[in-house]
């Protein structure tokens, strides 16, 4: 590829204009068209993507402009259509996760990349954290032995879902927020397939305090085809003192040995005259200007991807899992019953 590559973005909302910011940073790439339906969301991106062409339709920015990759960051609900579009079009999708909120539409999404032969990688950004991918590493090397028990946690202050997502916490719950890097990084270290999911969740702090018909925490057990299993937990109504943004830690016990990994503080504390927190910069921080960290390097990993024809380090079979394991659980939480993942196509 002689020239840059050319980028679009769907969805001009926070992801959609700090992931854009991002994937311009990429020296290989140059973010060259927008579309976003909403006019003041779009002009406060054109003021940040200079010279980008701007569309109301993401169809007419697919049909006039010669992309290379487009970036999906439309709400998990909108993630399916414009994914497909792309695809269909000829371009290669990086798309924000949950790849889509169910299976169904996953399953839809894995079949038009085997048709089109594009590339397409889920933002599950962690993967690019140091600490994830040497577990990743370790377990490979069967340092471990065989990954059979699994345990991840990450739980937040009652603040998120009343202040930071008032707006939308009712639509979505603490394990599509929370768990679902968590999900993937589990699922990519077991290299299994998820086949059963077993949820429990409870509603009793934030109806009391908002009357919001929306779960405190969830746990949910998913077990593998080899009958491995790992819990997952989510709950958002730690009190706001919390100096944890989230309180985040994961267990893999195998045969031969086991990790842990605990990302309640990022190597720093500040003691403050108001209050203690761990400000968090190993995903994504400014050294010296410029962006480092497991988010930048994921989407220039997907990039290379791109400019060298090689493989998605995160591609549509990890979004379809974890998106069938996120589709369960919800399915689980409502029916009160374990449930049966069912693949409807081969991978
Ligand atoms: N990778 C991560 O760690 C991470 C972190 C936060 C959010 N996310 C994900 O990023 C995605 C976007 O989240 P957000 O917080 O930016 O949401 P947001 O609501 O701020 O932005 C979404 C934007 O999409 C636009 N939109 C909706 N339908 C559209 C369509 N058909 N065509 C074009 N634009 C459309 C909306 O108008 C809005 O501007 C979600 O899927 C979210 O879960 C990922």
């Amino acid at each position: 590829m002689s020239s840059k590559v050319r980028c679009g973005i769907i969805g001009l909302g926070i992801m959609g204009k700090e992931g854009g910011q991002v994937l311009q940073l990429v020296e290989e790439a140059e973010v060259v068209a927008l579309a976003e339906p909403i006019e003041t969301t779009m002009q406060e991106a054109l003021n940040i993507f200079e010279g980008a062409k701007p569309y109301s339709d993401y169809n007419e920015m697919l049909k006039h402009e010669n992309l290379d990759i487009v970036y999906v960051a439309t709400p998990d609900i909108y993630h399916r259509d414009p994914v497909i579009a792309s695809l269909k079009a000829g371009v290669n999708v990086l798309v924000e996760k949950p790849m889509t909120t169910s299976q169904v539409d996953a399953e839809e999404i894995v079949k038009v990349v085997r048709e089109t032969g594009k590339k397409l990688q889920v933002s599950f950004n962690h993967r690019w954290l140091s600490a994830y991918y040497h577990i990743k590493e370790m377990i490979d090397e069967g340092k471990l032995g065989e990954p059979i028990i699994g345990y991840a946690r990450k739980n937040n202050p009652i603040s998120v879902p009343t202040t930071m997502l008032a707006s939308w916490a009712l639509k979505s719950s603490p394990a599509w927020f929370m768990s679902s890097h968590d999900i993937d990084l589990m699922t990519w270290w077991f290299n299994a397939a998820p086949v059963e999911v077993y949820a429990k969740g409870i509603k009793r702090k934030l109806k009391e305090l908002k009357g919001w018909d929306t779960w405190d925490g969830i746990q949910s057990l998913v077990t593998y085809d080899k009958g491995q299993f790992a819990t997952f937990e989510a709950a958002w109504i730690y009190p706001t003192s919390s100096p944890y943004l989230p309180d985040s830690f994961m267990e893999v016990i195998g045969t031969e040995g086991t990790t842990h990994i605990d990302r309640q503080r990022e190597a720093i504390d500040h003691i403050g005259q108001e209050n203690f927190n761990c400000p968090r910069t190993f995903l994504g921080s400014k050294v010296f200007g410029k962006w480092q960290g497991a988010y930048p390097a994921s989407v220039q990993s997907f990039v290379d991807a791109v400019i060298n024809d090689t493989k998605s380090h995160v591609d549509e079979i990890a979004g379809l899992k974890s998106t069938a394991i996120l589709d369960a659980i919800h399915k689980s939480l409502e029916l009160g019953k374990p449930i049966d993942i069912k693949y409807g196509i081969d991978f």
